[in-house]
């Protein structure tokens, strides 16, 4: 078992160049109530929550960074680096992300909107919720 989904996003590339159609609760199985990008990271690592509901698709728009994924049992991890593929993080999934390249533009689509009561900061209080 893997805790890596990636997602193929739909792409109408043609000659001209690619075009990637993103819609809710078809190639991004929920609703999306909330975006947001980071960028100009400097390399500096971010994450380092889990999320008590909330889901979420990240996709890397330019550039890469690694994705390390934790259930509390099992650890993966991906380099994302493709503006086609979305990575599927379910609730309850403690998130690291790494290795920013300084180009890295990196769009996470959210099933809500912003809540600071739905994330979990601290990695011993994510285990305990994950083993009860
Ligand atoms: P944070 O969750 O620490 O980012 P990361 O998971 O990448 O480490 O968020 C940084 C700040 O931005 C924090 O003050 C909360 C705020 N924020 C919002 O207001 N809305 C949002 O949708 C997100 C993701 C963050």
């Amino acid at each position: 078992m893997s805790l890596i989904q990636l997602i193929d996003l739909p792409n109408f590339g043609d000659q001209r160049g690619e075009l990637v159609a993103i819609e809710s609760n078809q190639s991004i199985p929920f609703e999306i109530k909330r975006l947001y990008y980071i960028f100009k990271t400097k390399n500096q690592s971010r994450g380092f929550h889990a999320h008590i509901n909330l889901k979420q698709v990240a996709i890397c728009l330019k550039g890469s960074c690694r994705f390390v994924l934790d259930n509390g049992h099992l650890k993966d991890e991906i380099l994302l680096a493709s503006p086609t593929k979305g990575l599927l993080i379910e609730s309850l999934i403690w998130r690291e992300i790494r290795d920013f390249s300084d180009d890295c533009v990196l769009l996470i689509l959210a099933n809500e909107h912003y809540n600071e009561n739905d994330y979990i900061r601290n990695y011993q209080a994510f285990l305990n919720k994950v083993s009860t």
